[in-house]
């Protein structure tokens, strides 16, 4: 049970956090104030471990404090091979470009870029193939979410529809999903055949997500990216992938585009890569990366401690095949959230891909309610979705079936208890949430 005290008052170092870091940088359900980590496990002031079935939105791939990452950071730190890419090169880099285009499928020659977080490396992806084509439209989906950056906010679907300013070239497109997707992706595919033989000449790129994740967890119907692709191909518009949240195993192969039988024009990497460091990637066409010099710097963007780090996420997820782990505890996870859904009325839905799924309530606030009393109980997760009511699990690819088995225990305990009213309006109202 949790410390009484924990819940009645945040932790202190929550509490200093509020006085000096910008509220801007927060979206907070609960206060979870951590020191440390390991494993699937974060532990809080006090001591409190908990299990992290978000692995901070799905950024610790391999948990927290890998071996692999942790030895080679420490071992590219040892030699800091200069602190980034603008008028040096260094090995780390270059490696770690080399291992993303062997395992990135693709055609012609290509190249990488290489950024800090995700947002970055999806807006320099568009600058840039806005440069190289002459172009300036771009494309994107109704809730898809490509960074929080001037630029990337202003073409996240997400941020848009939610009254973010959005960028002056862009046009959104529904996104099919629920009980019609069929007859949405039909209805979709239609609008883009109409906005491509209008202006498809001034149109550069396409941006999507291989799932729709913050906007709650939402898997394209069979075929439609694949008929997306072939519709932006025959108008020289470039497919953007943004696996920024997905990719690197988390849906049971390495690409997530790969359930969709793609190969995107351009696929973009974050979160995960780093497995904690902050580390970003496009891959793409080299006529389009390497069209102007000097165009998208940042000054530590290919830093030989982050390269390193990613290194060593991308030999380990590969070596150890934690894409098929991701598989096996995704259809054990998804068993057993199946059965709550049998079990608790709040459920409504439950879908995704391996290690990349979402669980349905019927309202925002048993959403807010269930995560927070979740944590309580000593179980992280967060709510996605335009309306906050999608529970969001994307744990670490290392979690263990035992570690599944007890999330799942911690969530029917959550959802009981939150059906039997323990939460009240007013404590999750003290957290802003999205
Ligand atoms: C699909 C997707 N793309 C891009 C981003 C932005 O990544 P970051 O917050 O690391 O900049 C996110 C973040 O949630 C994301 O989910």
């Amino acid at each position: 049970m949790p410390d009484p005290q924990l819940v009645q008052d945040a932790p202190a170092l929550y509490r200093r956090e509020q006085a000096v870091l910008a509220a801007t940088q927060r979206l907070r359900f609960f206060p979870l104030a951590v020191v440390a980590g390991e494993g699937c496990r974060l532990v809080e002031e006090g001591g409190r471990r908990v299990l992290d079935l978000s692995a901070s939105w799905a950024i610790a791939s391999l948990g927290y404090g890998h071996p692999a990452v942790r030895d080679a950071v420490s071992r590219a730190m040892s030699a800091m091979a200069g602190v980034g890419l603008v008028s040096t090169c260094n090995v780390e880099a270059v490696q770690l470009a080399e291992a993303l285009l062997a395992c990135t499928p693709g055609t012609g020659e290509r190249r990488v870029y290489l950024g800090h977080s995700g947002s970055d490396a999806n807006e320099a992806t568009v600058r840039t193939i806005r440069r190289a084509t002459g172009r300036p439209g771009v494309l994107a989906f109704h809730g898809s979410y490509h960074g929080g950056l001037a630029g990337s906010s202003q073409f996240s679907g997400l941020m848009v529809d939610a009254g973010e300013q959005a960028d002056g070239d862009l046009s959104l497109l529904p996104y099919p999903s629920g009980p019609s997707a069929a007859e949405d992706a039909q209805a979709t595919l239609t609008q883009l055949d109409a906005l491509l033989e209008q202006r498809g000449d001034t149109i550069a790129a396409l941006l999507c997500e291989p799932i729709v994740s913050d906007g709650g967890v939402l898997v394209p119907p069979p075929g439609f990216l694949a008929a997306v692709h072939e519709r932006l191909t025959s108008a020289g518009v470039l497919l953007v992938c943004d696996e920024v949240k997905v990719g690197l195993g988390r849906t049971g192969l390495l690409h997530a585009f790969q359930h969709e039988g793609i190969t995107p024009d351009v696929v973009t990497f974050g979160k995960a890569l780093g497995g904690g460091l902050p580390i970003s990637a496009a891959v793409g066409p080299a006529h389009v990366f390497d069209t102007a010099e000097a165009f998208t710097m940042l000054g530590t963007a290919g830093n030989p401690v982050a390269a390193a780090a990613a290194g060593a996420v991308l030999r380990t997820i590969v070596e150890e095949d934690l894409a098929g782990a991701a598989a096996a505890r995704g259809d054990q996870l998804r068993a057993g959230l199946e059965q709550l859904r049998s079990r608790h009325p709040a459920v409504v839905d439950v879908r995704g891909r391996g290690l990349s799924l979402g669980v349905q309530l019927g309202a925002t606030s048993t959403a807010a309610k269930v995560c927070y009393r979740a944590w309580e109980l000593g179980l992280v997760l967060y709510p996605v979705g335009p309306d906050s009511d999608v529970l969001e699990i994307t744990p670490p690819l290392v979690i263990s079936p035992a570690e599944v088995e007890e999330a799942l225990a911690l969530l029917d305990q959550a959802l009981a208890d939150v059906e039997a009213g323990a939460v009240s309006d007013e404590t999750v109202g003290r957290y802003q949430g999205w």
